[in-house]
This record gives C-alpha cells, structure tokens and sequence, in this order.
C-alpha cells in the first residue's frame, strides 16, 4: 500500500472527473485555490464527527438535506434562508418525534459536482457532452456551455464561502420564526392526514410556549438560539478537494476544507478508485452512498479502507436502494456490517433509487415511493434491531414542483409549472415537512416499542 497524500488519488483509475482541455489554466486555478482559506474547520469536522457518533447509537438522528446541485443562476439568500428554515422546522418535527438531538446538515456550500450515467447527451439527434455541474460546465445544450472550464471552480469556492457565512449568520443570529409552528401546517389541506400534521404541530407549539412561560426562552436556551447546521457535499471533483485540503499544524491530520462532511457517490465508490483514496486520508466525517450493486466484499474493502480504526462517527452508510428493494439489499449489508463488527451510521436516502420518468416527460420522484423506501428502512432496523440513524433528502425550501404527490398533491401535469433542479428532482417545502411529520411517526413508534421491549 503507498502512503497516503493530498495528491495520492491521482495515481489511482480516476473516473466521473472531466479532463479539462487547458492544462495551465487548471493549474493556475488549483494555484490559487491553495491558496484560498479553508471552509470550514477541523475543530467543526471533528464535532460533527462526535454527534454521528450518537446518531449510530441510537443517541441523535442525522437530518442530511438540500439541492441536487447547487446552482450559479440560482444562487440567492432567499433560496438559502428558506432551505435553512426548512431543515429547521423538520428538525423540530424529528425531534418531537425521536426525543434526541436532530444533527443537521445541508447538501450546501459546496454540492457542485454531478456523476452522470451517460457521458453524452443527445437532443433532437445533437450530441453533447454531458452537464456535470456548475463546477464543472454550464447547463445549456451548446458545444461551448459544456467544456470543462476551471475557472467554474473559483465562482463554486466564492458561492460556497457566501452560503457558508449566511448560515453561519443564521446558526447563531437566533431564529424567531422556528416557534410559530402552528402556521406550519396552513398549506395542508387533505383532511385526515393534515388533522394529525396539525396535532402534533400543536403539540411541540405547546411545549414551546411552556419553556417560554418557565423562561425558558430563545434569550436563556442556548440550544434554541444558536443550531449547529453543517455543510456536506459529495466529494467529487479531487482537484477542487485537494487544493483545499489542509494538514492542521497542531495534530498533523489533515481536512477536507471544502465541507463538514463529504460523500462517495455510489458510481465512484470503487475500493482502489481515485474517490475512495482522497476521502480515506482526510479526518471528516465521510458519507458513502450504498446502492443495490453494493456487494458485501467491497463493502467490507471500503469499511477497511474509509475507517481502519472503527471509529464510531467516521462512516455514515447512505443507502439509496429504491423502494420495494430495501429489504433484499439493506438486510444483507447490515449482515456484512455486524459480521465485521464496524461501526457506521446508517441512514436513507429515498430519493436516488426511486428517480422515473413521468407521463409528461419529466424526471421526477413520487412522493409515495420516497415515503414507502423510508417506511422499508425503518422496518429492516427494527428486524434486524439495528439503528436507523438518519434521513438523506434532495429537498429545497422554495415551493417547486418536481416531485409529484404529497398532501398539496403535486400532479404528472402540474411537473411544468415550477420545475428549477439543475439535475434530479427535488422535495419541496411541504413535502419535506410533511416527510419530516411522516419519519416523527416512525420514530416515535420505534421509541415505544424500544421502551415495550425494555420493560418486558
Ligand atoms: C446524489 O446524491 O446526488 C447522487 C448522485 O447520489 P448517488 O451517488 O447515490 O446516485
Ligand atoms: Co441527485
């Protein structure tokens, strides 16, 4: 085995990356980029790293969410702010529902890159190289958009360092808005299921006004001022990651400066891949997508590989396996985990194994089938007395229409009316908190028949 290095990747077989066809200009943007401050901090990595810790005990639960692809044109505070909003309301719905810490982590300031299944893209019999992100090349069907320009990187870094300050504003600016849950529900008109949506929001609008009445308030609740929110992204374009790799002076590790947390896509999860070696070598929580073509020997490779020491936080297995096949494929994997004896976080991710085509020609995901994969993850858990330790979704604050179904019910026709992903189809605001609602539901249930379980 060779020692490990920033650059080491670069010996290994490398694939979803483009090659850019100006050499000096890449360098000279790397160059710069090394230059450039860090994102985020070692210090942060490492906290984030000790609450997924709990959330593989049992002890906290990881809310992972945000855009597909983060986009230039897109690009606003409203966009962000409303994100944020989003995840926090979820995250008081979770916590309702999970009695435990909510860990939240947004696919923000940073989520630039795209794996594609094909590297062309063919319009009307016009062939073009596939979009692969804003970091990469541009969106638009021309022979121009789609070369591979590095200065792409720059303007990710910059967005990326804006976003990050607004929410670091956000995290500890105090959040007024999150109390006024019961104007949470005011779009939810199907009757049963909002019923109960409004129940519960009056619950924790309850228990909000009691800490207040105890005084309890934003001012003395620490916890309810300033949130922790973390950034994560899927690690995908190394030369962006390595130039803002950094070893920290005091302990000699080094940082993936780019995010909190980073991923390996399920495409580029390839055990003596180019992927798997950068993120072996960085002390951030690392993300590794698991899809129905995970088999148990490159699993156990890459626990080996990603976690030598089984570090409790260091792993988070996302599996994205689509709905009706997580029972053939998460029992099996979690066979392989308890064999090894490793240590991960295990969570779901609903929304890449359950991508369709819609009658009208769009991408898009049923809300149904989202709700029945994560309905699927929580019932293997329980069979195999196992902890689910959190949700990954493509979601936005922002009210599109891309996902069908949900009580708003979003329909195969009403896909045209705001349909804004730059790449895969994205929950929104209401079909996240009602998500959230949905997976409470669970989590309560499980709570209970934990408590039965304990006292029997
Ligand atoms: C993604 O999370 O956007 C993605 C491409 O996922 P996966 O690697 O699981 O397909
Ligand atoms: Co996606």
């Amino acid at each position: 085995m060779t020692h490990w290095t920033k650059s080491s990747w670069r010996s290994k077989p490398r694939i979803q990356m483009p090659d850019y066809p100006d050499q000096a200009a890449l360098n000279g943007v790397e160059a710069q980029l090394a230059r450039y401050p860090v994102l985020v901090f070692a210090g942060e990595a490492r906290r984030l790293r000790k609450q997924l810790a709990a959330a593989g005990r049992g002890d906290a639960f990881l809310l992972q969410g945000g855009d597909c692809a983060e986009s230039f044109e897109q690009f606003s505070s409203d966009m962000i702010r409303d994100t944020f909003k989003v995840m926090l309301q979820m995250a008081i719905v979770l916590t309702h529902g999970a009695k435990v810490p909510v860990i939240k982590v947004g696919r923000m300031a940073g989520q630039f890159a795209k794996p594609r299944s094909a590297p062309m893209e063919t319009v009307d019999g016009v062939e073009l190289p596939s979009y692969r992100g804003d970091i990469i090349n541009d969106l638009a069907f021309t022979p121009e958009s789609r070369i591979p320009n590095p200065d792409n990187m720059l303007r990710a870094y910059t967005q990326s360092a804006a976003t990050l300050n607004l929410l670091r504003a956000f995290s500890t600016g105090g959040y007024a808005d999150i109390h006024k849950v019961h104007g949470w529900t005011l779009g939810f008109t199907d009757g049963e299921k909002a019923e109960k949506y409004r129940d519960i929001a009056a619950r924790i609008s309850d228990t909000l006004d009691f800490m207040a009445a105890a005084g309890v308030t934003s001012d003395t609740a620490h916890s309810l001022q300033s949130v922790n929110f973390y950034t994560s992204h899927e690690a995908l374009l190394l030369e962006y990651e390595e130039a803002l790799c950094r070893q920290e002076a005091e302990t000699g590790k080094w940082l993936a400066g780019s995010g909190h947390m980073i991923w390996i896509g399920d495409r580029t999860r390839q055990p003596d891949g180019a992927h798997v070696e950068f993120a072996s070598g960085v002390q951030n929580p690392i993300g590794l997508k698991c899809g129905p073509t995970m088999e148990a020997d490159d699993l156990k490779k890459l626990m080996t590989k990603l976690n030598p020491d089984n570090e409790e936080g260091r792993l988070t297995l996302i599996a994205r396996f689509g709905a009706g096949s997580v029972g053939d494929h998460l029992s099996r994997l979690i066979r392989t985990v308890k064999e090894e004896g490793a240590n991960v976080v295990w969570t779901c991710d609903p929304m890449h194994g359950n991508t369709i085509k819609s009658s009208s020609g769009y991408k898009t995901r049923p809300f149904d089938s989202v709700l029945r994969e994560v309905r699927e993850f929580f019932e293997v858990h329980s069979a195999e007395n196992t902890v689910p330790g959190g949700v990954h979704f493509e979601m936005t604050g922002q009210d599109v229409t891309e996902c069908t179904g949900g009580v708003r019910a979003v329909s195969d026709e009403d896909l045209s009316d705001r349909y804004h992903t730059a790449c895969d189809p994205r929950l929104n605001a209401s079909q996240s908190l009602e998500l959230a609602f949905l997976v409470a539901e669970e989590l309560s249930a499980r709570r209970t028949s934990n408590t039965v379980q304990a006292a029997g």
